[in-house]
């Protein structure tokens, strides 16, 4: 028994053998790294269609590039938190454990996550904005227009920005695995980009009983069967505490 999380929740997630989980910018706020929405979020200085969006690439790339290298360079410096690492050892103990993040950062392979399936991208990589190619060894100067490719093109960082598709292969394995899921939990995002924010809606259209961990409220908070106000980094190692021994590996 506890006063923190419904009992079905801790049962659910005990006798679950597959699981889903949406993560959005909140798991990694603990790190350090800002999130796009909040009161401190990257979108209240900055707009993100000059920002993150093919025309704003066009029209100044080097704003774009020195935007990205911004970020980059806190990501460099910060490092994973209780929630990813939790996530981490929760994938261990289940037959079907898929992780779907919005995040670039990379935070969750970091922790030790192998089932990562990155929806929008990784910021530390860079491709041709116009081949696909990856290229690694980008060396870009603060300043500096951003380099090309042998074919011409200009290099990006390799995310998806707005009104771009998502990759194909990672939507759909998100989707599928999502519609297989016993237990779906969205953590830390809010739930309004889509089609990711899709995800946890398919789940639960599928059976799947929906967690959600965020310290707001969100368009989804409603719909879910628990939802546990709270920073992720907090919630997640209780609420894991209480169930990884009823969890048969
Ligand atoms: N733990 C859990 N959730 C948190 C925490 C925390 N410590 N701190 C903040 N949050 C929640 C906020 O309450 C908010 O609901 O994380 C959410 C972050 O929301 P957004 O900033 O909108 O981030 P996200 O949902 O990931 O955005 C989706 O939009 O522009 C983009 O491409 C970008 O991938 C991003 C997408």
């Amino acid at each position: 028994m506890n006063n923190l999380f419904s009992d079905t929740t801790i049962k659910k997630l005990a006798t679950a053998k597959r699981i889903g989980v949406l993560t959005g910018a909140g798991i990694s706020a603990e790190s350090g790294i800002p999130t796009f929405r909040g009161q401190d979020g990257l979108w209240q200085q900055l707009k993100p269609e000059e920002l993150a969006s093919v025309d704003g690439f066009m029209k100044n790339p080097r704003l774009v590039w020195q935007w990205y290298e911004y970020r980059r360079e806190i990501i460099q410096h910060v490092k994973p938190n209780t929630g990813h690492f939790i996530l981490a050892d929760m994938e261990k103990c289940y037959p079907v454990f898929s992780l779907s993040t919005q995040n670039v950062d990379g935070l969750h392979f970091r922790a030790g996550s192998k089932n990562v399936l990155e929806l929008h991208g990784n910021i530390l990589v860079n491709r041709c904005h116009t081949c696909n190619k990856y290229i690694a060894d980008v060396h870009f100067q603060n300043g500096s227009t951003p380099p090309r490719c042998d074919c011409g093109g200009l290099i990006r960082p390799g995310v998806v920005w707005f009104g771009e598709t998502l990759p194909e292969e990672v939507l759909e394995r998100s989707f599928t695995l999502a519609c297989e899921a016993d237990v779906y939990l969205s953590i830390g995002t809010s739930a309004q980009v889509y089609p990711a924010a899709m995800l946890p809606r398919e789940a639960q259209q599928h059976g799947a009983y929906i967690i959600e961990i965020n310290p707001e409220r969100t368009p989804l908070s409603t719909a879910v069967d628990e939802f546990i106000p709270g920073k992720s980094g907090e919630v997640l190692p209780v609420l894991w505490n209480l169930v990884k021994p009823f969890v048969k590996v």
